[in-house]
């Protein structure tokens, strides 16, 4: 068993994978590895031995919390949970601790904090991300992200363990379509946004189709095409399904909003933007993975980060059958959180 003995990761944020080198990724990404095949018995599952480390939530998850909280207990540590209505901190609309003081507050106590801030938490797109960088520039202690409004990098780290774990780790060449899917959950674009990035920069050949009207964050689109650029991969956007899923070796269907969210969520209200997203979403029915898109593929995976909007992202017939690898991305959730948080707050 190789046990990874640099630790040069150590004190390091982790706010988006693009902010690691594609070698530290590859070093998260192995360690990960390692800690799945040995997994009550790993050399570094006492690195968080007696550390506390802090989840931070302003949305609610089942994944995230469980996978991060498993993964502090496995590594010999507790994983403290968190909301902002325990803890008076100020905001827009009231006065309370500012985060310049509350991260370094924290910082006393944990050896780590995740933050968790999406879109019906924040007032305009990419304020989380902010948030989570000005916790950065305050604590001195890492600052993980467990998904905020641009990016979910452990999501992008888990997917790309579950690719490996079925399609071998040399990914290079193979064609991964994330693809538009219809649904009423009204996502959020850090998942897709996350793992077309990552997986641009790890050499997959990345084909995103959406309907008109779901363009994501034009700065992300300039990252995956630099990405896809230096891997000698390549990056594409199309319009139509059949383009979509021809050949693809790995569909990863999702749900995402548009643009407009932000704006009716300020106008009208977090109700009414949601639902007029769900109407918005409704009129591409043809969106969703099903067994006649599968066809057209090259015998591909399904994948998809969760939760799953059964039978309108994809229908069940795809998602409990012989491709899908959703539970073991699923997974792969507390591999790579254990791999993260022993390389960047574990004891030396
Ligand atoms: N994929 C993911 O982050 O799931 P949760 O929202 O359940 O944590």
């Amino acid at each position: 068993m190789l046990v990874t003995k640099m630790n040069d990761l150590y004190g390091r944020d982790l706010i988006t994978t693009q902010d690691w080198s594609v070698e530290e990724i590859e070093k998260a990404l192995d360690l990960a590895f390692e800690m799945k095949a040995n997994r009550y018995d790993h050399p570094m599952n006492s690195s968080l031995d007696r550390r506390t480390f802090f989840m931070f939530f302003y949305n609610p998850s089942v994944r995230t919390r469980q996978s991060f909280e498993a993964a502090a207990t496995e590594l010999g540590g507790h994983a403290q949970f968190l909301e902002p209505k325990s803890m008076r901190l100020k905001t827009s609309k009231s006065a309370g601790e500012t985060i310049e003081d509350a991260a370094q507050v924290m910082s006393r106590y944990a050896v780590g904090v995740g933050i968790r801030i999406l879109e019906t938490a924040l007032e305009y797109y990419g304020q989380g991300d902010e948030i989570l960088r000005q916790y950065a520039a305050n604590s001195s202690v890492p600052i993980l992200s467990m998904a905020h409004d641009k990016f979910h990098p452990f999501q992008g780290l888990a997917d790309v363990m579950g690719y490996r774990q079925h399609a071998g780790k040399n990914l290079k060449g193979k064609k991964i379509v994330q693809v538009w899917g219809k649904g009423a959950l009204v996502r959020s674009w850090c998942s897709i946004q996350e793992s077309i990035m990552i997986n641009s920069r790890l050499g997959m050949d990345v084909t995103l189709a959406y309907p008109p009207g779901y363009d994501l964050d034009p700065e992300v689109i300039k990252s995956c095409e630099a990405n896809a650029e230096a891997s000698d991969s390549t990056f594409e956007i199309v319009h139509d399904l059949e383009e979509g899923y021809k050949d693809a070796d790995i569909v990863y269907s999702r749900n995402w909003m548009t643009s407009n969210f932000y704006d009716d969520m300020g106008k009208h209200g977090v109700d009414a933007a949601k639902k007029m997203e769900i109407e918005k979403a409704a009129k591409h029915d043809d969106w969703i993975a099903n067994s006649e898109w599968m066809s057209k593929t090259n015998d591909a995976f399904f994948t998809h980060c969760g939760p799953v909007d059964r039978n309108a992202e994809v229908t069940d017939e795809v998602c409990d059958g012989p491709k899908s690898i959703v539970y073991d991305v699923a997974e792969a959730r507390l591999h790579v959180q254990k791999a993260v948080m022993a390389l960047t707050m574990g004891k030396k």
